[in-house]
């Protein structure tokens, strides 16, 4: 009994009266300050600007700057700027500085979509934490990062930014973020500020179009759209970005009911809440405030703390107003502290107090090698690359083939590796796909490139080229896709087939490699092996190319490390593992298609009439969420549960072998979905609750384990309770949401 006291008190008791004992110092330092701040100097705290003019060194002078979105000017020149603040001030109460570190500072990681592919949060935070340490290094303290909204329309254009449709993956890869940028204290000098964003449910903009109005029920925004938010706060989020868009009628960047109603007084959470770039200034565009004073009295009653930039022609919103307000008895002063309060103690808890500038010599000592963070960037771009079809194993190709056809125009494109929101990274450093397979076979193999065509024009003159290195070639690989910049913020599209003449293309190559060969569908020993390899941030309508390519790999933006890790897929250095966190579907028509849909009255049946179902297209998507192949194949077989029955508040645990059928060592994401049978209110048709990334050597079977808690079980009821209602529930276990195997037990009462 002794033994357990003391692991309590240590490990719980301890670290918390230490905590709380940290925050009220903060709160006593806070007080102290407060007392001392005008009106003036503290609206400057909840003030942020964009630019470092001499107007606006100015205004930092006065004291009417809290912090500064200060992009990628670099350590010199953030320490010249905190050292007006910290030394030309009246108080001295040092700059917060932000950037937009969404995958990487220097070193870029795949884009989030693509790292969520991997279904690796252990690695994903690592990239995380490699891009803490790069930015804080550069001056910044804080990234408008994890972007955590669900996505569940490829149309629009920031689905690249997050993790996909799926609350439960959307909440591991959350905290997994904000663990990486924040570790466990934010006073350590390697650390930064993360900011979950777009609060909330930016990601549900009607018809996919980037800052469009989102309707929703209170249960649509309690079960998809919130759950990773508020794993970003349970993983110690230092701030909250609320999001440009219309939330049921309130804005979301002046909406009581998500600003504070929720955050604050159910999540009881204390951390910054800032706007977007000026989306309390754009109150006015919605016509929900009649002038900037309007919004700014409506966003700041809300629960925003900082406004971010304003609108830099007419200054800041709240800087010329929410003082106004106060004198006009509109706000009250403790109003204001209460903001001002969560500001300084974010600056308290990263030390910014003690140590105001960027220590360079202690990032020269310490920082990590570039061959670390290299090896971070290939790893995680071979897990985040998705086999989406390998007919007889076409891949991986011969190491021995003497030649190869790199065609495409994002075949050697170094800047659309990057993807959208890659900070300081630089095209130089990253390498494309024609390099990648150079640096894996050097002289072994001739590489014959040729771009073919661009990414979005009519232009067919690079077709002649294009063909006639093809038959020149052992195998041929079509790099495909969209640029970068059709992807990431107003990037919504209304077609999602490849852009420009590509598909034309491929088709042409397609004829040359294969139709003059084949004596039927199954390709002849003589064809030429044809490859797509794509490289996007939306899910693509890909239709033919699914059809009629043997072999296709989604490659997204895979950062610095893009061509060798596609080349050491394709070449089989690497089996790929990764699975599709959003749904491919087969037309924009389709759209909104998403795994965790609901029975409905009339379950789609493709062939038969009255039902649920399209006349022109099966129901089923392209490729299904959590879907991805491998060099080998996983069978999965004897899924149990350990009871058949348990009460609503207990656990069991379901088992399930898994076994590597093939002759290559893979990795395989178990995926474990959850139905309850029959509800009080319609549910989905399953929910992902669980996955296990697992290593199997050729040959090798393995029992996986997962325990059931009632947690996983419960849903919101028709009063929006969380309750576990007693029935049968199925558990279903498999390597993606369409092909599982399951069994059942039963809640009693
Ligand atoms: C942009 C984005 C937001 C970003 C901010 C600052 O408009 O919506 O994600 O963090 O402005 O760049």
């Amino acid at each position: 009994m002794k033994k357990i006291s003391f692991i309590v008190y240590t490990f719980i008791i301890y670290p918390l009266f230490v905590f709380s004992f940290a925050q009220q110092q903060y709160d006593a330092k806070i007080d102290e300050l407060l007392s001392k701040m005008t009106l003036d100097e503290k609206i400057g705290q909840l003030v942020q600007i964009v630019g470092v003019d001499k107007d606006e060194e100015n205004l930092i002078r006065e004291g009417k700057v809290g912090s500064i979105l200060i992009g990628i000017r670099g350590a010199k020149e953030s320490n010249r700027i905190q050292k007006i603040a910290v030394e030309e001030t009246r108080l001295g109460i040092p700059l917060l500085f932000a950037n937009d570190i969404i995958h990487g500072y220097n070193t870029i990681f795949p884009i989030p979509l693509a790292e969520a592919s991997s279904w690796n949060p252990t690695l994903v935070r690592k990239a995380c934490e490699i891009a803490a340490f790069e930015a804080a290094s550069a001056g910044t303290h804080w990234t408008y990062a994890p972007m955590v909204d669900i996505a569940r329309d490829p149309r629009w254009g920031r689905i690249m930014e997050g993790a996909g449709e799926d609350p439960y993956l959307g909440s591991v890869m959350a905290a997994a973020r904000v663990k990486g940028f924040q570790g466990d204290d934010l006073k350590d000098k390697t650390k930064i500020a993360a900011c979950a964003k777009h609060y909330v449910a930016y990601g549900g903009a009607e018809g996919g179009r980037d800052y469009n109005t989102v309707d929703i029920s209170d249960r649509t925004l309690r079960s998809v759209y919130l759950p990773p938010f508020y794993a970003a706060v349970k993983s110690g989020a230092a701030s909250i970005m609320s999001a440009f868009n219309d939330l049921n009628g309130i804005p979301a960047s002046a909406n009581y009911y998500t600003l504070t109603q929720i955050l604050r007084n159910e999540w009881e959470w204390d951390g910054v809440v800032i706007s977007d770039y000026n989306s309390i200034g754009e109150l006015v565009n919605h016509r929900f405030a009649k002038d900037k004073k309007e919004a700014a009295l409506k966003s700041f009653t809300a629960g925003v703390d900082i406004d971010m930039v304003g609108d830099t022609i007419d200054g800041n919103v709240y800087s010329p107003n929410l003082k106004n307000l106060v004198e006009e008895g509109l706000i009250t002063e403790e109003q204001i502290n209460k903001s001002v309060r969560n500001v300084l103690r974010m600056k308290f808890k990263l030390g910014l107090f003690e140590n105001p500038y960027i220590d360079t010599e202690y990032f020269k000592k310490n920082v990590p090698s570039q061959k670390y963070k290299d090896s971070v960037a290939l790893q995680l771009a071979r897990e985040s690359i998705v086999l989406l079809k390998n007919e007889n194993n076409l891949l991986p190709l011969k190491k021995e083939i003497k030649s190869i056809a790199v065609i495409g125009p994002l075949a050697d494109s170094p800047n659309d590796m990057l993807g959208s929101w890659s900070a300081a990274g630089k095209p130089e450093d990253a390498v494309t796909v024609v390099e990648g397979i150079r640096n894996l076979l050097g002289e072994k193999i001739k590489v014959n490139y040729a771009k073919g065509c661009g990414i979005n024009d009519s232009d067919t003159s690079g077709f002649e080229e294009a063909v006639k290195i093809v038959k020149q070639s052992d195998a041929v690989v079509f790099v495909a896709g969209e640029s970068r910049e059709m992807i990431g913020e107003a990037a919504s599209k209304t077609n999602l087939n490849l852009p420009g003449v590509q598909e034309k293309l491929i088709k042409k190559i397609y004829e040359v490699c294969y139709a003059a060969h084949s004596t039927n569908q199954a390709f002849s020993q003589s064809a030429i092996p044809l490859v797509v390899v794509l490289m996007n941030g939306r899910p693509l309508t890909i239709n033919w190319i699914s059809e009629n390519i043997p072999a296709i790999v989604e490659a997204w933006y895979l950062g610095n490390q893009a061509g060798n890790a596609v080349a050491q897929v394709l070449f089989g250095e690497f089996n790929p593992s990764g699975k599709l966190p959003v749904t491919f579907p087969r037309s924009t028509g389709q759209i909104p298609i998403y795994y965790y849909q609901k029975s409905t009255g009339r379950p789609a049946v493709d062939d038969e009439k009255y039902t649920s179902r399209y006349i022109d297209s099966p129901s089923t998507p392209l490729y299904p969420f959590g879907f991805g192949l491998s060099y080998t194949t996983f069978n999965y077989s004897d899924i149990r549960v350990d009871k058949p029955n348990i009460s609503a508040n207990d656990s069991l645990y379901v088992f399930v072998d898994v076994a590597n059928m093939g002759n290559v060592d893979g990795e395989e994401v178990v995926q474990l979905y959850v139905q309850d049978e029959f509800a009080s209110v319609t549910l989905p048709v399953k929910e992902l609750k669980g996955f296990q990334k697992i290593k199997l050597k050729a040959g090798e079977k393995r029992t996986v384990s997962f325990r059931i808690t009632s947690d996983m079980l419960s849903f919101l009821n028709a009063e929006l309770k969380k309750v576990v209602e007693p029935g049968r529930f199925y558990v279903m276990i498999g390597g993606n949401s369409a092909d599982l195997i399951s069994t059942s037990f039963e809640v009693i009462q």
